[in-house]
């Protein structure tokens, strides 16, 4: 057999790819892949992760407290991760068909539904990723009101934010993600996140199939609802008969504490999406559960069921990453630790803006879903500087005491630490004297 090189001169295989030092790949990423992002996002080259922590080429640790943005909630390469997925190679199942019965999928639907608020979400739609499974949501809900008359148009929230495809960034609430994709969905109009009053002044007018709605919001920066807004929202969805669809992709999946945010306050949403955290931290996966009214109406004719297909639809490796990870939180307790890791971590955090007045303008969140929001720089010490002080301090973290975090992308004067769920006591030290030296700089810079 002509080995491949033989055939493609110049080909890199798998054995290739995890050999390449930093330069080889940097050189080849910069060149194939999206080479401004890869240097405006500071990306750094690691040759390792496990659990919280990174290895980087020239074999620093780093600590991972951002999570590829909430995807690795059971850690890096965690192996009990792997070794499920191994299980499933080594059945050798047919993965993926879309017109086949699918064991794992059935079974990972099931214990979503379990598991889901009010164990009321018993139908399941999957997608590869969080912006693929809001566009199927939008589709469920546009084909399940098809029959309603006058439901014809979709509210959302400001600052909002469900992804970047086109559906998605049309329910989205930031003009800059839209800017360059006009036309888009035009049946979308957005009220202030957390007012229930103007929430209810919009719904009246009778019009809307759906309110689109994160719990918690998280690329607007962390923003924590008032107490009872959720609950709220569900009565108003009620009264004027809109289908509630709650956006957990960031916040769910035990990251706040509980397995989803809707369950602080017993709220049972039609549509509850997900993504993220159920990936396992590897595999692409998303999807969203409902009621099964909801799904009935949109799919449960012959005129409609084939309406919304994907090849890789219930994949066999995407539900058993969710499978596994459910195992995995639960076994361990990992919920109740995120709940008690994230309120001593902010407890702490807030000792540190108390020591430093004028640069952390609130520490919010909830579990270990936590948002920094900063304080304007004054304006004499901008020039060279920043408009916040989030900048100088998310990139001194990342640089000077290799701790990964990042910015929310709606919102400038924040960023966040969602490190995974399984992250050490010891690890959440290393950070927060990390994070105090920053602050005590930034500090003494303005205040010198
Ligand atoms: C709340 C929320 N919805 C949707 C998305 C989009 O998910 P993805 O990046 O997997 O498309 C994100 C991503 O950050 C998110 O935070």
């Amino acid at each position: 057999m002509a080995g491949i090189k033989d055939v493609v001169k110049d080909f890199y295989t798998v054995d290739d790819a995890l050999g390449f030092d930093e330069q080889t790949t940097k050189d080849m990423q910069h060149r194939h892949l999206n080479k401004t992002r890869t240097i405006l996002g500071d990306c750094k080259f690691f040759v390792k992760a496990d659990g919280a922590r990174l290895t980087d080429g020239s074999g620093n640790t780093h600590y991972d407290f951002i999570g590829a943005v909430g995807v690795c909630s059971v850690g890096n390469n965690n192996p009990f991760i792997w070794e499920q997925l191994e299980k499933v190679y080594k059945a050798k199942q047919q993965m993926i068909g879309v017109v086949a019965y699918h064991s794992l999928a059935s079974a990972f639907a099931h214990d979503m539904a379990v598991l889901s608020p009010g164990g009321q979400l018993t139908k399941m739609g999957t997608a590869t990723g969080g912006a693929e499974a809001i566009e199927a949501a939008i589709k469920l809900v546009k084909l399940a009101s098809r029959k309603k008359e006058g439901k014809t148009r979709i509210l959302s929230c400001v600052n909002a934010f469900h992804g970047k495809t086109t559906g998605a960034v049309s329910v989205g609430g930031k003009e800059f993600w839209r800017m360059y994709q006009h036309p888009l969905m035009e049946m979308v109009d957005w009220v202030p996140f957390g007012d229930a009053a103007a929430l209810e002044e919009a719904l009246k007018k009778g019009e809307y199939m759906a309110f689109f709605v994160e719990p918690i919001q998280g690329e607007g920066g962390i923003v924590v609802p008032p107490a009872g807004y959720l609950t709220k929202v569900r009565e108003l969805c009620d009264k004027y008969g809109a289908i509630m669809v709650a956006d957990e992709i960031q916040c769910g999946c035990g990251r706040s504490g509980k397995l989803w945010v809707c369950d602080y306050e017993g709220v049972i949403p039609d549509v509850l999406v997900y993504a993220k955290g159920f990936s396992g931290g590897m595999i692409p996966a998303g999807g969203y559960i409902c009621k099964e009214d909801v799904y009935e109406a949109a799919y449960g004719s012959e005129e409609t069921c084939w309406q919304h297909t994907a090849t890789y639809q219930e994949n066999s490796l995407g539900a058993a990453a969710g499978l596994a990870t459910l195992q995995y939180l639960y076994e361990n307790k990992l919920i109740e630790a995120a709940a008690e890791k994230g309120e001593y971590f902010m407890g702490k955090l807030r000792e540190v803006q108390g020591r430093y007045p004028g640069i952390i303008k609130e520490v919010r969140g909830m579990g270990l879903m936590i948002g920094l929001e900063t304080c304007e720089v004054p304006d004499r010490f901008k020039e060279g500087y920043s408009d916040y002080f989030a900048d100088p301090i998310n990139n001194e973290l990342i640089d000077t005491f290799r701790v990964q975090v990042m910015h929310t992308i709606n919102n400038p004067a924040v960023f966040r630490f969602l490190p995974p769920l399984t992250v050490s006591l010891e690890d959440i030290g290393y950070v927060l004297k990390s994070f105090e030296q920053c602050v005590k700089e930034a500090y003494e810079r303005v205040n010198a």
